[in-house]
């Protein structure tokens, strides 16, 4: 590989409309924050950057399902993520967003760009329009019949059912979920970027020049060049996102998929006046750290965009890794089957790097892994306390104990010392290049492996053994130990940041570089080290069991909600929902209505008034114990004539899996009249 000037080092921008998880770190932030502080250790000018990605279709439905706006979703996400990343020690030099005045301008200008140069083709399509709400529609805003399973609610751009891509117009009667009308198709006009024009550069880039990529990432891009590539349209109609810089373009933006990757220039903009440098000379080594699912954005589409603009450098390599599962299960958000990293924190305070060493040890590079509670305690027990730990305490209590502190003189060294001293280069070239090629959990192997080494010396040396008998020949064993130790602070450090700090302070030493690594000189004679505390201390079952029941916990109430729970019906806005006039009365009369089974003639106190309603609960309760309870009503409910009788309003009722009906009341006891919302 050519040797380059500087690094620009870019990770996936998460969505702004939920936390991350341990998924998100494994595949991404973890083996990117591990790659980038090895290369700031080799002294290497590289840059990390990174944001939220506040644009797109996903946090506008979030909004309105809690009927607020976009903003404060993506504000309420970026302040979370942003914390949770510095939480994990992600060290990032800047974590921006896309909702930012830098970023708006940038990417508006780098389509104004293209535009500008005629590389857009311009398209007229027919898109769904709903009629009621007065706007376009995105494909997740459309339900219908899937055509292929018969699943009556699926989306338009996905059968969740049958798992099947769609289109909108696939879906047989479709409906709008923002007003429930059917939408009628009309005419619109997008900008696409014609990547059928770059396939022969495609096919010479990455599959000529680019064979050193990751086989997966290689072989889908692979795939997607023989399968042809087509033009992609990178604007929507949509309200939420950076406004398309042409005349004429009113209520239209940037695809979200054209703005967020421009997120990566607009960061290191912020970041530095010098970014044209990280951008635009040759000399700069571009490395894109993403997750499988962003593989043809990152090899095909950004850099479409790139090369069409003309002055960008290309990514040198996108090492893109397979997903994390949890417990066999697909992590997924909406079924909370995830750890988050704001929970995780909560619940083993100070272990950040025992999730960082967990999910690099098992992170999904070559294919999908698992991720489980008892493969985490057990690295933790088993390695962390057991290898690492335990060699750096012995290493420091043996010289508390018998030096007080002070680097004791070594003697002569042996073959075997030398053999071992020796051993300490060996194991951090092999470290080193399993980073070179993003083999991050084969590094962190290796780097343990210095720690397998320092307890084998001590094993095999057993200076307890023989500190009375030969005093001297302990002080060169300790000498070595601790020479190992100081070590292993700067062969962890990528790794485990935590961990090889607190080393550095026990040791009461500097920040060592990469390239004194393998030094059997770090720590003088004489010099003081401080009492140490423990690096990690075990996991007991309790604390596994505690999370195993957490999911189980979830797990039972997915399961509910699949095999009992009708499915949800389709969304509306929150407008709709607060045409609902909902209050707390009470039940002041109740008589079975005659000659029906499930019928009774309620007379409820609203707090507005004393009124009649009908209710189907009959069949659940006796007329006499539900006089006095407080219920919710629905008040502006049509009347309607229900066996001769003038039903004014609904009770709400909660009907279990089973059938039954149960009332829904306050908690505690509220005034008539008050007001559900
Ligand atoms: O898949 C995702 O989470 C996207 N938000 C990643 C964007 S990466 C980049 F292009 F910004
Ligand atoms: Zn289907």
């Amino acid at each position: 590989m050519k040797d380059y000037k500087r690094y620009l080092i870019t990770a996936a921008l998460p969505y702004a409309n939920g936390p991350v998880h341990i998924g998100h770190l494994a595949g991404v932030y973890v083996p990117a924050d591990i790659y980038v502080r090895y290369l700031r250790l080799k002294g290497i000018d590289v840059i990390f950057v990174c944001g939220s990605d506040e644009h797109g279709v996903p946090i506008t439905i979030k909004a309105r399902q809690e009927g607020v706006n976009p903003k404060e979703i993506v504000d309420r996400y970026h302040e979370m993520n942003k914390k949770a990343f510095a939480d994990f020690g992600i060290s990032f030099n800047i974590y921006s967003r896309t909702s930012n005045k830098t970023h708006h301008e940038t990417a508006s200008g780098f389509f104004k760009t293209l535009y500008d140069k005629g590389i857009f083709l311009e398209k007229t399509t027919k898109q769904y329009f709903d009629t009621e709400a007065g706007q376009f529609l995105a494909d997740r805003y459309i339900t219908g019949i899937c055509p292929i399973c018969g699943n009556a609610s699926a989306y338009g751009d996905q059968c969740e059912s049958c798992g099947t891509s769609l289109n909108a117009t696939d879906l047989k009667d479709p409906k709008s979920t923002l007003s429930g009308s059917t939408p009628e198709l009309r005419d619109t006009l997008h900008w696409f970027l014609p990547l059928d024009k770059y396939e022969d550069f495609f096919k010479n880039w990455i599959l000529k020049e680019n064979k050193h990529w990751k086989v997966n990432v290689y072989g889908q891009c692979k795939s997607w060049l023989n399968a042809g590539l087509q033009p992609r349209a990178v604007s929507r109609d949509l309200e939420w996102g950076i406004p398309v810089p042409v005349e004429g373009a009113d209520g239209k933006v940037l695809y979200v998929w054209f703005d967020a990757p421009i997120g990566y220039i607009s960061a290191t903009k912020e970041l530095t006046k010098d970014w044209e440098k990280y951008w635009k000379d040759p000399e700069t080594r571009l490395i894109h750290f993403i997750g499988k699912d962003n593989i043809v954005f990152h090899c095909i589409i950004f850099p479409a965009m790139l090369k069409a603009e003309g002055s960008y450098i290309l990514p040198e390599n996108v090492p893109a890794n397979e997903f994390l599962n949890l417990e066999g299960d697909k992590i997924s958000t909406s079924r909370n089957w995830a750890v988050w990293l704001h929970e995780y924190l909560e619940e083993f305070p100070g272990k950040e790097d025992v999730l960082r060493y967990v999910l690099c040890a098992n992170a999904p590079e070559t294919k999908d892994n698992d991720y489980t509670w008892k493969d985490f305690q057990t690295r933790n027990n088993n390695e962390l306390v057991a290898i690492l730990g335990n060699f750096v305490n012995r290493s420091f209590v043996l010289t508390q104990k018998y030096y007080n502190g002070l680097i004791p003189e070594p003697g002569k060294l042996l073959n075997s010392d030398k053999k071992t001293l020796a051993e300490i280069a060996v194991i951090k070239q092999s470290v080193e290049n399993s980073l070179d090629n993003f083999r991050i959990r084969e590094s962190l192997k290796y780097a343990m492996d210095l720690a397998r080494l320092g307890n084998k010396y001590l094993a095999d040396t057993e200076p307890w053994a023989i500190q009375k008998t030969d005093p001297e020949r302990v002080k060169t064993i300790i000498y070595i130990s601790l020479q190992i130790t100081a070590n292993l602070s700067a062969l962890i450090e990528p790794f485990l940041p935590n961990t090889a700090g607190k080393l550095r302070e026990y040791l009461n030493i500097e920040r060592i570089n990469w390239t004194d690594i393998g030094s059997d000189e770090i720590l003088k004679p004489g010099h003081h080290i401080k009492k140490p505390g423990l690096l990690f201390d075990k996991i007991e079952d309790a604390a596994i069991e505690a999370q195993l029941e957490k999911l189980n916990s979830t797990k039972k109430m997915n399961e509910g909600s699949e095999t009992n729970a009708p499915q949800q019906k389709d969304l509306i806005s929150y407008d709709e929902f607060m045409k609902n006039d909902i209050r707390i009365g009470t039940i002041l009369e109740a008589e079975k209505v005659p000659k029906t089974k499930k019928l009774m003639k309620l007379k409820i106190d609203t707090g507005i008034d004393q009124r009649t309603v009908v209710s189907g609960i009959a069949e659940y309760f006796e007329a006499e114990e539900i006089i006095g309870k407080q219920v919710s009503i629905l008040v502006n409910l049509e009347p309607r004539n229900i066996k001769g009788i003038e039903s004014q309003g609904m009770i709400l009722m909660a009907e279990d899996t089973d059938g039954s009906l149960k009332f829904i009341m306050p908690g505690d006891k509220v005034s008539n009249g008050s007001v559900i919302s």
